[in-house]
């Protein structure tokens, strides 16, 4: 299966991406995980992709789409894959079904994840995120046992500087101006598959489940 997942920044895209590529056994490629792994690895793409994620805008079409081009022929997304995070634009979208094109294959699914702009604020007020693992967790909705510390492997919690309150109003923002279009982009087509993600994690999966079963 070739997914692509679109939300808006909160909607639980990175949450779900983890259950649905272990569901459907493809690979999940994040495009904010990468750059994130750049930035605290201090590397020259890290150095570029910081200033523009913690202004919440998108990193250049230039230097995301390199990345992802090269991601895309690496061997273990030749069967299939969910992305999260990209296309993040209409160009970004044409130029994917170009890669595509490349490689021989096309797009099965774009999973829409809905939810409302006050629920977006209430869950990235809280998130926190393991310095060591990586794990997201929520104060309110899926708290860890002890304050600023991961369950999963005992590594310090700490909040992403893109989500103070205005980044997120700002992300909101070039999310309704940018990223929304593709849902007709990829509507035109047939290709979306729009989910409620409001409500506790298992369900908004198990529906995730069903719709993209129906679309395979
Ligand atoms: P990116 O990392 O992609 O951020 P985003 O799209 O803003 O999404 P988030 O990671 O904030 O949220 P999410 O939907 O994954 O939610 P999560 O599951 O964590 O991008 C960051 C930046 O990188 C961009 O601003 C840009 O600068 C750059 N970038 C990335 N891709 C790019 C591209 N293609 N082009 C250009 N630039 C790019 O959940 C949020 C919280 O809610 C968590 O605490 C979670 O525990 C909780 N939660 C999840 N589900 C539920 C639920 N059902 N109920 C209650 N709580 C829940
Ligand atoms: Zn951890």
């Amino acid at each position: 299966m070739r997914l692509v997942l679109v939300g808006p920044p909160g909607a639980g895209k990175g949450t779900q991406a983890a259950f649905i590529a272990d569901r459907f056994g493809v690979p999940k490629i994040s495009t904010g995980d990468i750059f994130r792994a750049n930035v605290s690895q201090g590397t020259p793409l890290g150095q570029e992709a910081k200033k523009y994620m913690d202004a919440g805008d998108l990193v250049p079409d230039e230097v995301t789409i390199a990345m992802v081009r090269d991601r895309l022929a690496q061997d273990d997304a030749a069967e299939g894959f969910l992305l999260d995070g990209f296309p993040r634009n209409v160009h970004q979208a044409a130029v994917l079904d170009d890669i595509l094109t490349e490689l021989g294959a096309r797009l099965d699914v774009v999973l829409e994840l809905a939810v409302d702009d006050e629920e977006v604020v209430r869950r990235l007020s809280g998130r926190r995120t393991c310095r060591s693992c990586g794990h997201v967790w929520h104060l309110e909705f899926d708290p860890p046992s002890a304050e600023g510390v991961c369950d999963a492997c005992g590594g310090e919690l700490f909040q992403r500087d893109d989500d103070r309150a205005e980044t997120v109003r700002h992300r909101l923002h070039v999310y309704a101006e940018q990223t929304a279009p593709l849902v007709g982009y990829y509507g035109e087509r047939g290709l979306v598959e729009e989910v409620d993600a409001l409500g506790p994690v298992a369900e908004v999966t198990e529906r995730a489940v069903a719709a993209l079963e129906r679309a395979a």
